[in-house]
């Protein structure tokens, strides 16, 4: 058999890589377990953790035990020996549990033979954060005050590395509930539930929305591709009492215009070539809801007139027709062109210009309102982490950083594109910087050398990679390179020389 102390090393290393390498707290502790089960010959092992702001402390990952077991498992402070542990902060050891009254024995899993139970605290910045404990087959007092020695420096190893995987999920949650906070304070009148964006501008739009809803009147929404213009027209109907009628959506510059009157206004029967059947028209589709047409600047002359006819009479006639349709129908027109200079020009008529202007929403690009960049993005991580069934639970700095710098052509449709792609081609639980296209892989956010126009080189991305990397080592060391090298498994040379190229300042993680 080999010597105590060597079977010591290998395990301590074992876990020390385990907490290089982890993932999260449960992946990290089924892995310590399976160490200490394997070469420590522990038979069950719990790890609990302090809920934030309280003194109870829960079972976060347990071994030889079943879900239901598991769930049984919650201390408070002083509490049972694990409760013991957790307020002194000093390890126990309990030679055979059957013969201590403090065991509670709570997940009611010991029966049988006797057995020792040894609980160490894991202390972080001089708090007990949680406890980890383990039993094993009763032996002499002196083996088992050796394994718990030994069970102290495996909490050691674990507390940097529970304390921070704690942190970003606390992070987290704290930023869902102030998004769910700032949602309620708005209040449900307000914030249509589809749209996201918490900006002054944004709230404006809501405002707007909310004043408009009601009314009859026609809409025209301004907006950059991508900004939500068609979501804010689902808004409004969502909003009015037309809610249960249709709500019917044309993009005008995607019908070729040949179809486009067809489509709007139907046909007769052998009204055209191709048209073999009668067909009811959009405004049709609509009646008692909403037609909403979209990139209404790229109408031709003709479909200009009829449309101006249908808003002054409510009422057209089919393609071929000439019976006389009426409807009830508002009109939500979007887009993304300069109508006026349209007018000037001559392609678009004022008098309908008129007939739509009746109530402009405008609706600012992102980059005019970048604080609301996050709140998307995060809202798209978790609409594509339950479309694609992933468990990203974070954004990372530098992603933060690059999405923040990036200006944002193609506005809200771009950064749902660039997450959902970020989403799907993600292999842990953290959406990286390396993740986005190459166009936000900008001098701006990593620092680096300028990009040509067509994308980032490669070097650049790698170094992109490898600052990422780096500032997340530095964060989880507080700002210490010689345990970054060490995590890094480099040197504190190397380490110093990357710091140093990729312009990177430790004292920004030094807190
Ligand atoms: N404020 C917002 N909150 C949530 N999603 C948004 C928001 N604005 C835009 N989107 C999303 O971005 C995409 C583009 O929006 P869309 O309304 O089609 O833009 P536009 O009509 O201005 O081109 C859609 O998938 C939409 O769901
Ligand atoms: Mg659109």
């Amino acid at each position: 058999m080999e010597p105590r102390e060597t079977i010591e090393l290998s395990v301590l290393y074992r876990i020390s890589q385990a907490v290089a390498h982890r993932r999260d707290i449960p992946a990290l502790i089924q892995e310590v377990f399976d160490v200490l089960e394997k070469d420590m010959n522990m038979s069950f092992g719990t790890l609990t953790l302090r809920r934030p702001d309280t003194d109870v402390f829960v079972i976060e990952a347990a071994r030889g035990m079943t879900p239901e077991e598991h769930k049984r498992g919650q201390y408070k402070l002083g509490e049972g020996i694990t409760g013991s542990v957790a307020k002194t902060g000093k390890p126990e050891v309990v030679p055979d549990i059957s013969k201590d009254p403090r065991f509670l024995n709570r997940t009611k899993t010991r029966k049988g033979n006797p057995v020792a139970f040894i609980c160490a605290p894991i202390v972080h910045h001089r708090q007990v954060i949680g406890t980890i404990s383990i039993d094993r087959p009763a032996v002499e007092k002196e083996k088992l005050e050796k394994d718990l020695e030994f069970l102290r420096l495996v909490a050691n190893l674990l507390a940097e590395a529970v304390a921070s995987i704690r942190e970003q999920i606390v992070e987290q949650e704290g930023l869902k509930a102030e998004n769910e906070r700032l949602r309620r304070q708005l209040g449900d009148k307000y914030q249509p539930h589809n749209l996201v964006g918490n900006s002054k501008e944004m709230r404006s739009v809501y405002d707007q929305v909310a004043q408009v809803a009601d009314s009859a009147a026609t809409v025209l929404i301004r907006g950059e591709t991508g900004t939500g213009k068609e979501l804010v027209a689902r808004a409004i109907h969502f909003g009015s009492s037309r809610k249960n009628n249709p709500f019917i959506s044309v993009n005008c510059a995607a019908l070729p215009e040949n179809l486009i009157e067809s489509e709007l206004f139907g046909h007769e029967k052998g009204s055209f070539t191709g048209a073999a059947q009668q067909r009811k028209g959009r405004f049709e589709l609509a009646n008692g809801g909403t037609l909403f047409l979209d990139e209404i600047g790229d109408i031709t002359p003709a479909v200009q007139v009829r449309l101006l006819r249908v808003l002054q009479e409510r009422s057209f006639e089919r393609v071929g027709g000439d019976k006389l349709i009426t409807v009830n129908v508002r009109v939500i027109t979007a887009t993304s062109r300069n109508l006026e200079e349209a007018i000037r020009a001559g392609r678009f008529r004022e008098d309908l210009y008129y007939r739509l202007n009746v109530f402009p929403i405008h609706l600012p690009p992102l980059r005019e309102r970048r604080s609301d960049i996050l709140l998307l993005a995060d809202y798209f991580l978790q609409k594509y982490n339950e479309a694609y069934n992933k468990k990203i639970k974070r954004i990372s700095t530098p992603a933060i950083n690059m999405m923040m710098a990036y200006h944002w052509p193609g506005n809200v449709r771009e950064l749902e594109n660039c997450v959902e792609r970020a989403v799907l081609t993600s292999t842990d639980e953290v959406l990286h910087g390396y993740a986005l296209p190459p166009s936000l892989q900008t001098s701006d956010a990593t620092n680096t050398a300028l990009l040509p126009e067509s994308g980032a080189s490669l070097s650049t991305m790698v170094e992109s990679f490898e600052r990422e990397i780096i500032v997340d080592a530095l964060k989880r060391h507080r700002g210490i390179a010689a345990s970054v090298a060490r995590h890094l498994q480099t040197t504190q040379r190397i380490i110093n020389y990357r710091i140093k190229h990729l312009g990177i300042n430790p004292q920004d993680y030094r807190q």
